[in-house]
């Protein structure tokens, strides 16, 4: 394996930077060292307790009862609003840019604050009280944050639901939390597309008889059904309450919020993230990761429907006192120069997307970057799945013409924050490795019996020490949660990643190790995909596998095998992909379904997508071993009929 270049880090960075790389490996040694003094001090320093906590860490991965910050109370709303307003009440939290250019808005910390209020009481006035789950299905509009920060003051966790996502999905998550009330608008706006919210959730509520109150921001002027005794508009409802409201205290155990995210296996899980270690995690990771300086402009162009969304366009930057820029629309609309646009119109100092978006802007060509300034940019990130080298050049060269650093992040929904990233200033850059890992961090990359593997060799990657940011538990379900993190390499976190690490300590991250998808950076099970394929009564059996695609980084590929009497054919294609859309949502379309008479199945009955993933990928020199297979001709037939060649 060759090594990449290495790129300094430019000189106007080091100069502001937050530390050294001196500093970085002094730090993060003392980090490893003695976790609880540096995690006592860091939470001192970056979090306002209203309790402090009595011991900083007590568990282990063996025995699975990690705490953190264990009897220390505080409240996320608070770090994020209020401790700002004696220095910031007229600086802008917020910037909204709407889909339409023609659309903006600034939200100071007072209005902000004064708006989280009067929400949280409309909620109080609904009868929402501490550790009730109140479902959020918003588009990107300043309402959501509101919405979000009023549950975190007065207790109740909040379960945001990505706008993209079908009724069926709605409803599955609404009743795995058991919410009673669900926060929508009444339709969302992207690129030229109007997305049917509120329909959508009137549409999971049928199948949900516990939910007694939806609010509803007024997001068009289109009008949408009304159930009288159910629906409220969400201004109607902002003018019957008071400003005033206090923060609740939370004990640092208690939950924030959960977020569904895919695995391997069934149905989505509920991903619990609790108050205290998850604030001290991303509030540190955000100061340091994007080197935030005072009075800095910072944009991630996630959806608030993901964990990047949570965590660093909400929770990590307004705890930071930063401004955070909130954008509506789409990246191609009006044009390909949305993105660079909106960084000169407000001068953007860091900015954070992913690699999917950096694809398709780059594919639209140079000169829709180089029609603007970009000459406020100073960091640049990445996140959500592996950067090509070439791309991380283009990023490098062209969006930041050679003057930012970027910070290829890698983390997931379940670590809370980042986990391996360059820092700023002390990080000299690889393009395409996410390099070392943050204070606290100690990965290992491990072959299938846990043993290290040598260096530069491919292994999959874990995590052997607990840190703050890490989920509690799935909602609900323990025995998931320790199947899924915990039973493959036990005293570890099993990441589900792949990845390898080089002679100079970065890691490279290569993709997933278990039957989870990555398609433009949405994270999809592919058993949820089989089971929305076996919901069509004409489906026998579904196997489902991802291949490479230039834009998407990877793309939906299904070998479908139809029931006895049923006959193949293009509209049945259609119906199928349709109906994976109506159970999950757009995001998860099919772009190949190939007809399979049979599957390749062990003796056992296993399904082999090892197998299958070649076929689809027509990676056909090694097969590898299939002695195990029931029936070899099934492979044949399968290999004729393969799409791609
Ligand atoms: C992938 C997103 C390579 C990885 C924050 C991980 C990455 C999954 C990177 C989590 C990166 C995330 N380089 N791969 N910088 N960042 N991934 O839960 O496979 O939506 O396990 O969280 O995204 O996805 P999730």
């Amino acid at each position: 394996m060759t090594d990449a270049k290495i790129h300094p880090v430019p000189a106007n960075i080091v100069q502001r930077a937050h530390i050294t790389e001196t500093q970085y490996k002094e730090m993060y040694a003392r980090s490893l060292k003695d976790p609880e003094a540096f995690w006592g001090e860091q939470a001192q320093k970056f979090i306002s307790w209203i309790k402090p906590w009595e011991k900083v860490l007590t568990g282990d991965f063996k025995n699975l009862n990690v705490q953190w910050f264990v009897n220390g109370q505080l409240n996320a709303c608070y770090n994020c609003i209020d401790r700002h307003l004696p220095k910031r009440a007229n600086q802008p939290a917020i910037i909204w840019e709407g889909n339409d250019p023609s659309e903006s808005a600034t939200i100071t910390y007072a209005q902000l604050h004064q708006q989280i209020c009067r929400f949280a009481n409309v909620l109080k006035k609904h009868n929402v009280k501490k550790g009730d789950r109140v479902s959020i299905y918003m588009p990107m509009v300043p309402e959501v944050v509101i919405a979000m920060l009023a549950c975190a003051r007065i207790g109740a966790v909040h379960s945001v639901v990505f706008a993209g996502f079908s009724p069926d999905a709605i409803k599955d998550r609404i009743l795995d939390a058991d919410c009673r009330i669900v926060i929508t608008a009444n339709e969302g706006l992207r690129g030229n597309k109007i997305i049917p919210l509120k329909n959508n959730v009137d549409a999971a509520l049928v199948d949900c008889p516990n939910v007694k109150t939806v609010i509803v921001v007024k997001r068009t002027e289109n009008t949408v059904d009304w159930n009288k005794t159910r629906d409220r508009w969400y201004h109607e409802e902002m003018t019957t309450v008071s400003t005033e409201c206090p923060c609740e205290p939370m004990d640092a155990q208690d939950p924030l919020y959960i977020l569904y995210t895919s695995g391997s296996t069934g149905k989505p899980k509920g991903i619990l993230h609790v108050t205290g270690g998850y604030m001290v995690y991303v509030t540190m990771t955000y100061r340091y990761i994007f080197d935030y300086h005072e009075r800095e402009i910072y944009w991630c162009t996630a959806d608030v429907g993901w964990v990047t969304g949570h965590s660093y366009i909400i929770y990590g930057p307004l705890s930071n006192g930063a401004t955070t820029l909130i954008f509506e629309g789409a990246p191609n609309y009006p044009t390909p120069a949305r993105y660079w646009e909106i960084i000169d119109k407000y001068s953007v100092n860091i900015f954070y997307t992913s690699p999917t978006a950096i694809r398709a802007l780059r594919r639209e060509g140079d000169v829709w970057v180089k029609s603007t300034s970009r000459k406020s940019l100073r960091i640049l990130g990445t996140v959500g799945e592996p950067i090509n080298p070439e791309v991380w050049e283009w990023y490098y060269q062209v969006v930041g013409n050679n003057q930012c650093v970027v910070v290829d992040t890698w983390w997931q929904t379940e670590t809370g924050g980042i986990l391996i990233s360059p820092l700023p200033g002390a990080t000299p850059l690889k393009g395409g490795s996410a390099s070392w890992p943050f204070f606290g961090i100690k990965p290992a990359i491990v072959d299938d019996h846990g043993q290290p593997v040598a260096i530069n060799t491919l292994g999959k990657l874990i995590i052997t020490q607990p840190w703050p940011g890490i989920l509690q538990t799935i909602y609900g379900n323990r025995e998931r949660f320790i199947n899924a993190y915990f039973n493959e390499f036990p005293g570890n976190y099993f990441t589900g990643d792949d990845a390898r690490c080089d002679e100079h300590g970065y890691f490279w991250i290569v993709g997933r190790n278990d039957d989870v998808l990555k398609v433009s950076g949405h994270r999809i099970g592919t058993a949820e995909v089989e089971n929305a394929f076996l919901q069509a009564n004409i489906v026998a059996e579904a196997a489902v596998v991802p291949v490479p695609h230039d834009i998407k980084g990877e793309s939906i590929y299904a070998f479908i095998t139809l029931k006895p009497t049923i006959k193949a054919n293009d509209t049945l294609k259609n119906e199928l992909i349709q109906k994976v859309r109506d159970i999950i949502g757009a995001i998860a379309t099919p772009d190949y379904i190939q007809w399979a008479d049979a599957l390749p199945k062990t003796r056992s009955g296993k399904i082999m997508r090892r197998l299958l993933r070649k076929i689809a990928c027509n990676d056909l020199a090694d097969l590898g071993d299939t002695t195990t297979l029931d029936d070899p001709k099934v492979v044949e037939h399968l290999i004729q009929g393969r799409l791609l060649r």
